[in-house]
C-alpha cells in the first residue's frame, strides 16, 4: 500500500493567527478544528502545528516550559484530542512542531538545572564556569553572545537562540530520554509525525572551540550572526546520529513520519533524507525560497534532488514559513501563482503556509508594534518576522473573520478583496489554482506517484518535465518571463488545470502551437 506521507500536501498552521473561536484576539485549537472543513475542501492530506505547548511565548511558543500540555490560551488538551480525532475523521493527518534544541527559561528542567551546580539536571543544560569573559566567541542568531551569566551559581549557559531559550545538552542520555518520550507521549496521542525544529543546533563541540570568522562577511549587508562560520556549535555530525535515533522511536508506532527544519543546498540534505530505512524522514527543502527566479535555475535544482533521491524517499518543497517573507511579496502575485502550479505538480510533499493559498502579503509592522522578539533584539535590519504571521484572512468582515477582537497583530488593508470567501467565488482566483491543483493530485495517478523527468526545451524562458505512471502521462510547461512564449512541444492532450483557476474545461491543445502568456503555467494530459 502507497504510504500516505509519500505526497501529502501539508498546510502549516500558526495557532495564534488562524482562527480565534473564544474572542481573545488569539487563535486556538479549537478554531483549527472549526475550520478544518475548509483545509478539507481545499485538498490539503495534513496539517502541522506550530507550536502550542505551555511557554511564556517570547518567542511565540518555541519557548516551551511543558512539552505534555497545551498553553490556555490555545485551549486543553482535550481540545487538542478533540483536533486530532476530527482531522483523522476527515482523513487529515497531523504533524506537531517538535522542539528538541532548547526548552524555555522557565522549563522545570532549567529552574532546576540553575539552582545549584550540584543539581541532578544540572548537565541537562550547557554550563560554563565564570573565568572573568564569555566562555567563547559562539552567538546567538537573534543577536549578541550565546552565553548568558546566570547570577545564581555565576555560570554561564549556552542559547543559540534567546538567553530565555537555554539549549539542552543533547550529550547527556537522561536529555536523549527524556525528550524521546516527549515523542511518544504525543504519538500515543494520535499525531502522525512531527517537525523537528533548528535540528542543526543540537549537538555542540565538546572541546567548545571558537568559531572561525567568516571572511565573506559583508557588514551592514549581512547579518550579524554571519560575522563567522559556526562550525562548531551548528551542522555537527552526531546530529544524524540522534535523527536515526527518532526515527527508531518513531517506528514503535504505525506510519509515521518526520521533517526536520535544515536550511541547507541539496548535498548537505541528501544524507538527512537516507538516514532513516524506513525512509520516515525528510529535510525541509528551502532552496526554492531563495532561488534566483531563471527556469534554468529551477529545472536545474529539481532534477538535482531527483538524480539523488529514490522512488522510496519523499522530496519536498517549501515556498514560505513563519520564519521568512510571504512568497507573494518576495515575488509578487504572479510568479508567486507560478511557483506554487510547480511545486503542487512536483513529486513528494508539497508545504503550504497558512493565507499564501489566497496570496496573503506581508503585512507591514510599525517598530512599536513589533512582537517577534528577533525585530526587538536587532531593529531595522528586516529580520522582524511579524510581517508574515498576521491573521487568516476569511472574509470582508471586521477583522476580516479571524477574531471578534483586535487581533494580536494587525490585519492586511487589502483583506476586504483578498479573503476565502472572495476567492472561493472567483473561479480565477488564487485560491481556485491551489484547489484545482491539490485535486488532481489526488485523481491522477502520474501526479499522485508518477516519476519525474524534464523535458529539454530550446526556450530557456520555459522550464517543462513530464509526470508518468502507469498508462498516464502528464506535461507540465511554466513560463517563467514576463512575455509570452511559444511552447513547440511534441504532443496533443487534454488540459487539466492552468494558472489562471478556472477549473478544468475539456478543452485539447496541440503543444506544438500552444503559446504562454508572461508567468503561465499549463498542466496536460497526453492522449
Ligand atoms: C526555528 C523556528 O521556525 C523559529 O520560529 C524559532 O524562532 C527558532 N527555530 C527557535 O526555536
Amino acid at each position: 500500500m502507497e504510504k500516505w506521507y509519500r505526497n501529502a500536501a501539508v498546510y502549516q498552521i500558526y495557532p495564534r493567527s488562524f482562527y480565534d473561536s473564544n474572542g481573545d484576539g488569539i487563535g486556538d485549537l479549537a478554531g483549527i478544528t472549526e475550520k478544518l472543513p475548509y483545509i478539507k475542501d481545499l485538498g490539503a492530506s495534513a496539517i502541522w502545528l506550530s507550536p502550542f505547548y505551555p511557554s511564556p511565548m517570547i518567542d511565540f511558543g518555541y519557548d516551551v516550559c511543558n512539552y505534555n500540555d497545551v498553553d490556555p490560551i490555545f485551549g486543553t488538551i482535550a481540545d487538542f484530542d478533540g483536533l486530532v480525532a476530527a482531522a483523522h475523521e476527515s482523513d487529515i493527518r497531523v504533524f506537531i512542531d517538535y522542539i528538541p534544541n532548547h526548552t524555555s527559561h522557565l522549563h522545570p528542567w532549567f529552574i532546576e538545572s540553575r539552582s545549584s551546580k550540584n543539581n541532578p539536571k544540572r548537565d541537562w543544560y550547557i554550563w560554563k564556569e565564570n573565568e572573568g569573559e564569555v566562555p567563547n566567541n559562539w552567538l546567538s542568531v537573534f543577536g549578541g553572545s550565546g552565553w548568558e551569566l546566570d547570577p545564581i551559581t555565576d555560570c554561564y549557559y549556552f542559547h543559540s537562540f534567546l538567553k530565555e531559550q537555554p539549549d539542552l545538552n543533547w550529550r547527556n542520555p537522561q536529555v536523549q530520554n527524556a525528550m524521546k518520550n516527549v515523542l511518544r507521549f504525543w504519538l500515543d496521542r494520535g499525531v502522525d509525525g512531527f517537525r523537528i525544529d533548528a535540528i542543526y543546533f543540537m549537538y555542540k563541540d565538546p572541546e567548545f572551540r571558537d568559531n572561525p570568522l567568516n571572511p565573506n562577511y559583508q557588514p551592514g549587508i549581512m547579518d550579524p550572526y554571519q560575522t563567522h562560520l559556526h562550525t562548531y556549535s551548528f551542522g555537527l555530525p552526531e546530529t544524524l546520529d540522534m535523527l536515526k535515533e527518532f526515527c527508531d522511536v518513531l517506528g514503535e508506532y504505525k506510519d509515521t513520519f518526520m521533517v526536520s527544519e535544515v536550511y541547507a543546498p541539496v548535498p548537505d540534505l541528501i544524507p538527512f533524507f537516507k538516514i532513516c530505512s524506513p525512509r520516515i524522514h525528510s529535510p525541509f527543502n528551502m532552496n526554492l525560497i531563495s532561488m534566483p527566479w531563471d527556469a534554468v535555475c529551477y529545472r536545474e535544482h529539481i532534477e538535482e534532488i531527483e538524480e539523488n533521491l529514490t522512488m522510496e524517499d519523499t522530496p519536498n518543497y517549501v515556498l514560505g514559513n513563519h520564519d521568512r517573507s510571504r512568497v507573494a511579496t518576495r515575488l509578487g502575485p504572479s510568479r508567486a501563482r507560478l511557483l506554487a502550479f510547480l511545486q503542487l505538480t512536483l513529486r513528494g510533499m508539497p508545504f503550504i503556509y497558512y493565507g499564501d493559498e489566497i496570496g496573503m502579503e506581508d503585512v507591514p509592522i510599525k517598530s512599536e508594534d513589533a512582537q517577534d522578539p528577533w525585530e526587538k533584539n536587532v531593529p531595522g535590519m528586516g529580520f522582524g518576522r511579524d510581517p508574515a504571521r498576521t491573521p487568516m484572512q476569511w472574509s470582508a468582515k471586521k477583522f476580516a473573520g479571524f477574531s471578534s477582537a483586535k487581533p494580536w497583530l494587525p490585519i492586511a488593508e487589502n483583506y476586504v478583496e483578498r479573503n476565502v470567501e472572495a476567492e472561493s467565488k472567483d473561479a480565477s482566483s488564487m485560491l481556485n489554482v491551489y484547489k484545482t491543483l491539490l485535486k488532481a493530485r489526488k485523481d491522477l495517478p502520474a501526479l499522485h506517484h508518477g516519476a519525474y523527468s524534464s523535458i529539454t526545451t530550446d526556450n530557456h524562458a520555459l522550464y517543462a518535465f513530464e509526470r508518468v505512471a502507469e498508462e498516464e502521462k502528464l506535461i507540465i510547461i511554466l513560463n517563467f518571463s514576463d512575455q509570452e512564449q511559444p511552447v513547440h512541444l511534441l504532443g496533443i492532450g487534454e488540459v487539466i488545470a492552468t494558472t489562471d483557476g478556472r477549473p478544468a474545461e475539456t478543452t485539447t491543445t496541440d503543444l506544438n502551437s500552444l503559446v504562454l502568456q508572461p508567468f503561465e503555467g499549463y498542466l496536460v494530459r497526453l492522449s
